[in-house]
């Protein structure tokens, strides 16, 4: 079976507890288990945003925040396990050792934040290179990387495919504070530009496009690989 990788970018399971898109996200999530294998990274949404806010507002250093953006993301992992039920490990993992321990249980595993000045995406690509995954996917909340950011540069363009040193390039150079909204953070791009595990960034505010990207190969986003071919396919 095919190991995947799932980043779920807090701004679209979570973006606020109240907006939580879980429930939809549990039923694709069961289905797309009994084709592959798979490990969920969940991020932290606006509650962690809110949290580091308010920190900030106290004083608290950037470390300080990060802590509490990690605290974030674990709770959001549990509200996923919690909807998983049955299909899920009962425990958030919290270091990659315990996700391969947790996985020997044939569910899905989930975690969120390991360590301070880093985002979820540092997070799911070790991962993936941990768990030798086939594929790293990256659910987010626009379709796609582009040559700015879209919700603010009408003249942004979508990459439709990538070199993973083309990803590098983009994304070296942006600043990363805590709660910071870039493509991928660096720590994601150098491991995936080391592992060559391939990467899919998509729509994930919609949750079918999972099930079509997955079970039927069928995706609208940007590839991040070293091979031109379809990772989906292959
Ligand atoms: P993310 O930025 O990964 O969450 O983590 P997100 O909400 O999914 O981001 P989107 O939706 O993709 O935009 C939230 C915050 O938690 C801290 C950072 O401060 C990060 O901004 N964090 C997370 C860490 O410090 N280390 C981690 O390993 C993960």
């Amino acid at each position: 079976m095919k190991k995947i990788v799932l980043s779920l970018g807090g701004s679209v399971l979570v973006p606020s507890l109240e907006s939580n898109n879980i429930s939809r996200y549990v039923s694709v999530l069961k289905k797309v288990a009994e084709n592959c294998r798979i490990f969920i990274v969940v991020g932290g949404g606006g509650e962690a945003r809110r949290y580091i806010r308010v920190a900030r507002d106290l004083g608290a250093g950037e470390a300080a925040a990060d802590e509490l953006g990690i605290m974030v993301t674990r709770l959001n992992a549990r509200l996923l396990i919690a909807g998983l039920g049955d299909a899920a490990y009962p425990r958030v993992a919290e270091n990659y050792t315990e996700a391969q321990e947790f996985a020997q249980a044939k569910k899905i595993v989930v975690m969120g934040g390991i360590t301070p000045a880093q985002t979820t995406d540092a997070v799911s690509a070790v991962l993936a290179e941990s768990v030798g995954a086939d594929l790293l996917i990256n659910a987010t909340s626009v379709n796609g990387i582009y040559s700015a950011d879209p919700k603010k540069d009408a003249g942004a363009v979508k990459h439709e495919r990538l070199t993973p040193q083309e990803l590098l390039d983009i994304i070296t150079g942006a600043r990363m504070n805590a709660g910071a909204n870039i493509v991928l953070d660096i720590v994601a791009g150098k491991v995936i530009e080391r592992s060559g595990i391939p990467l899919l960034v998509l729509d994930g505010r919609d949750p079918e496009n999972l099930y079509r990207a997955i079970v039927e190969g069928v995706y609208s986003g940007t590839v991040v690989s070293r091979e031109s071919s379809n990772p989906l396919l292959s």
